[in-house]
């Protein structure tokens, strides 16, 4: 979603902040804008489209030593060049970039406008530039402070000023900053991406923080207060780096196969099969603490709620302790009962999902502990719970999450695992268990290097007028995913069904030759499946079986029949979810789609 980029220092800004965005790219956006200074005052531009549009548009710029910098994905006024950011005040001495949403935006407008302002642009951003001319002293932090009081919402926001060349101002509150110190020079990003071709080492902003930037550092003050904050300088570890296409046509396919490696990054060291255990060092529960766990409440948004559903099968199957996985978005606003046994797990990619971070927020409100299980180090869903582990699967670019889903399954079998053996599973069974675990990445290398006959597949899906994806049990998330990642990356129209509910509703979609992808391995609902298929497959449906090699009479029963490798069926969709993957790649492909940036899309959804 929106991406912000600042500089102070002694080089020239432009190139610094163009490539900034360009890092943020992954996050998706609809526009891009820039402000640096000539010796007249502002020097904007700002381009609808790509940040290549935007580096054509900047010849002839000024060399300047500060500037602010941003992508935009439209969320109050369209996607045009006005509505573009920066924005400015009446004067044009101040410009500003802004990521979030201002909330009491209507009578902020109409107290400035008044006063007589004249607004430029649909956003609600443009408030802020006016808010902080209204309070204009002469003190630019005392000025951003007094406008950013008056404002309800979540923002992250960097300003600069034409009479103050040598400082950005920052301020967070619910929208992530982070300052790198490097030598002679600062930069600010909302995601360290930015920031790590220049320095590692960094400031996170927290909430209702602001800074002021100059070449030589950074100082930190209570956003509403005022008081001087201490500075906590972290280093930003490896798993962050420019990510590499590494001869790929897309992020996407290159991050489908490098699953063999995530999934086991995401496993070594923690599931040992000779203990018939596992540890996450990073969730920091004894065995006394997880045998005091009742119920387990799994929160993500997307792709993360489906590996959450994934999650919670498992540990009732297997630990016996009772699970759900809950949609972030809905939880938190439920007013949701939230009890001292139950462990909440908070599963994202991003770490900065905002839905799944304002219900991380509503369970410690409550008293309750939320352990994280997250992708990106330092993240501000990681750093909010404190305790949790790493996915270790490195850069996910694609908009379309594929090996983070994996390692999140991984990972959610792995704390399995460890509740399990806390209560019903002996040594052996354990020991069995872990084996298994371990297996599957050469499992995936296997189904990546024979994925089946998917190119059979796409043309039929690319133009279907519905798509139907079922599965019971286990494949019931995986069939929902399924359906995401054809819609994500194709915009075919699709749906996941649990395969028993099919007939309650959706069987009506079904006309002569409507693909229905059946996700059935060999598990213990696969006969009732069988029983799905048919019922569709009488209606006229062209039948696609995603089936465990081996299982004959179902790979008959289908038109196109995908085996993968076979395993328990609580591992079932770490294989049953590729060849959906590869599925939803190649129809996008064949669509002509933007497979890495869909349209609409962003890759950590920041706003509400
Ligand atoms: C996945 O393909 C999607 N882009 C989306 O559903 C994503 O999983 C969701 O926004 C949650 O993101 P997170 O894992 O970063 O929290």
């Amino acid at each position: 979603m929106c991406g912000i980029v600042g500089y102070v220092g002694h080089r020239d800004a432009l190139p610094t902040l163009v490539s900034g965005l360009r890092q943020l790219e992954y996050r998706g956006y609809d526009s891009a804008g820039v402000a640096i200074l000539d010796e007249d005052g502002l020097w904007i531009r700002k381009e609808v489209g790509r940040v290549d549009d935007l580096a054509r548009s900047l010849d002839g710029a000024p060399r300047s030593q500060v500037g602010i910098a941003h992508t935009r994905w439209a969320t109050h006024g369209g996607v045009t060049q006005q509505n573009a950011h920066p924005h400015t005040d009446g004067v044009g001495r101040i410009a500003l970039v802004h990521n979030g949403i201002i909330e009491n935006m209507v009578p902020l407008v109409a107290m400035l406008r008044a006063e007589g302002v004249v607004f430029t642009s649909e956003t609600d951003t443009e408030i802020l530039p006016h808010l902080i001319r209204k309070a204009w002293r002469g003190d630019p932090v005392d000025a951003v402070r007094a406008a950013l009081r008056q404002v309800q919402g979540t923002f992250g926001v960097a300003v600069m000023f034409a009479d103050h060349p040598d400082i950005v101002v920052v301020a967070r509150n619910g929208s992530p900053l982070v300052i790198g110190l490097g030598d002679g020079e600062t930069i600010v990003a909302s995601d360290p991406q930015a920031i790590v071709a220049l320095t590692r080492r960094v400031i996170h902003l927290q909430d209702r923080q602001m800074a002021v930037i100059r070449a030589d550092g950074a100082e930190l003050h209570g956003l509403y207060d005022g008081r001087r904050h201490d500075q906590s300088v972290e280093l930003i570890d490896g798993d962050y780096g420019v990510a590499d296409l590494e001869g790929h046509p897309h992020f996407m396919l290159k991050e489908i196969h490098e699953q063999a490696r995530s999934i086991s990054r995401c496993l070594n060291g923690r599931v040992s099969r000779e203990d018939g255990n596992a540890r996450l060092g990073g969730f920091e529960m004894r065995p006394r603490e997880l045998v005091g766990v009742q119920r387990v409440v799994l929160l993500g948004c997307g792709t993360s709620y489906h590996a959450g559903m994934v999650g919670a099968m498992a540990i009732e199957a297997m630990a016996r302790v009772s699970a759900r996985a809950e949609i972030a978005s809905e939880f938190r606003y439920r007013h949701p009962i939230v009890s001292n046994d139950t462990l909440y797990l908070a599963v994202s990619q991003s770490g900065e999902t905002i839905d799944t971070l304002g219900a991380v927020q509503e369970v410690q409100l409550k008293g309750g502990a939320v352990r994280g299980i997250v992708n990106v180090v330092g993240s501000t869903i990681a750093r909010t719970c404190g305790q949790g582990v790493y996915l270790h699967s490195g850069p996910e670019v694609a908009v379309a999450s594929t090996k983070a889903f994996t390692s999140q399954v991984a990972a959610m079998l792995t704390f399995t695992l460890m509740l399990a053996r806390t209560r019903n599973l002996d040594l052996g069974q354990g020991r069995s268990v872990a084996a298994e675990l371990l297996a599957i990445p050469e499992k995936v290398a296997a189904l990546l290097a024979n994925p089946g006959p998917i190119d059979d597949v796409v043309e039929s899906v690319a133009r279907a007028r519905y798509v139907l994806f079922l599965g019971r049990g286990f494949s019931f998330p995986v069939a929902l995913e399924g359906a995401l990642k054809l819609k994500e990356v194709a915009y075919v129209p699709c749906e996941g069904y649990p395969a028993g509910e099919m007939k309650h509703g959706p069987i009506a979609m079904i006309e002569k030759g409507a693909p229905v992808i059946v996700v059935a391995p060999r598990d213990a609902q696969r006969d009732k499946v069988v029983s799905n298929l048919r019922e569709v497959a009488a209606r006229g449906a062209r039948i696609i079986v995603i089936h465990t090699q081996g299982d004959d009479e179902l790979a008959q029963l289908a038109d196109i029949a995908i085996p993968v490798p076979s395993t328990p069926d609580w591992a079932s969709p770490l294989l049953t979810a590729i060849p959906l993957q590869l599925l939803a790649y190649r129809t996008g492909i064949a669509l002509g789609r933007d497979i890495d940036k869909p349209r609409h899309l962003a890759k950590s959804v920041t706003v509400e």
